[in-house]
């Protein structure tokens, strides 16, 4: 595919102005009113806010899941509408990772069976796809677990091999929707220690919805949603980024 941009300076996710009104029969919801962000990459993100809040639609529309009905979205300097009808299934593919709430597994395969899946519709041949799905899950921490199926693992366990899954081809960004959300807390914990660590480690850039204020506020940088708009973009004291790290930033009110 064309990789012209992968590597470009700027943002690896930039929103300009997005909107996204869902029309139901006569009734049309406005889910996100103009919401302008960048994120740089190597960022972890967190978005949350009230139920309805658009935190999930903002979600979708960054994972190339559905388009805008207003503002502009560029993705590793790709403009996402201009893409053509088959692209934006490439682009999840081989850029983007997803991580949901329900994780999502193949009840019949195993763990390992589940991470090479990825790899398998990539048309990756059998021994580089073994290798490359354990070391994904070695990555989770899951390689004593590579020939369990779902039901033979916990909650969390399972959250890791979806993890494991959306990181086997090497995206540029991962994106997670209340990954935590079917989790005790310490399970949930433990997730979100994993998604930590590939940030630091690896420096890949996460975006993670979150309706839970503790892992909100564990994130270095915090969007607050509200009515469809961005209300709050605050980051951690830390590490300085670009030059504007530390103090939270009011965007609007
Ligand atoms: N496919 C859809 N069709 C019509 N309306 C929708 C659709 N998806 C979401 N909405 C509406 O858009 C608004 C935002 O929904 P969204 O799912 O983005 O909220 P959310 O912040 O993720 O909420 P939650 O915390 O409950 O998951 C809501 O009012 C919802 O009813
Ligand atoms: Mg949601």
């Amino acid at each position: 595919m064309a990789t012209q941009a992968i590597g470009a300076p700027g943002p690896v996710i930039s929103a300009i102005g997005l909107e996204k009104t869902y029309r139901t029969g006569a009734v049309a919801v406005q889910a996100l009113a103009g919401v302008s962000v960048d994120v740089e990459a190597g960022e972890f993100v967190s978005v949350s806010g009230p139920s309805g809040s658009g935190k999930s639609t903002f979600l979708h529309l960054l994972g190339c899941l559905d388009r805008p009905t207003g503002g502009r979205y560029t993705l590793e300097g790709r403009e996402v509408q201009a893409l053509t009808s088959r692209e934006p299934a490439r682009v999840r593919r081989e850029r983007l990772g997803f991580v949901f709430q329900s994780f999502n597994l193949l009840a019949r395969s195993s763990a390992l069976g589940n991470v090479e899946l990825p790899l398998l519709y990539a048309g990756v041949g059998d021994a580089e796809r073994r290798r490359r799905a354990a070391a994904a899950l070695t990555a989770v921490e899951l390689e004593p677990r590579l020939e369990h199926r779902p039901s033979e693992l916990s909650g969390g366990e399972q959250q890791r091999v979806a993890i494991a899954r959306a990181l086997v081809n090497d995206p540029a960004v991962l994106l997670a929707d209340e990954p935590t959300g079917n989790l005790d807390s310490r399970s949930g914990a433990a997730v979100l220690g994993i998604l930590r660590q590939l940030n630091r480690e690896r420096g890949l850039t996460v975006v993670l919805v979150t309706h839970d204020p503790r892992i909100a506020a564990a994130a270095p940088r915090q969007l607050l949603f509200r009515d469809g708009r961005l209300i709050a973009d605050s980051r951690r004291a830390g590490p300085a980024r670009a030059g504007r790290a530390g103090t939270a930033e009011e965007v609007s009110r």
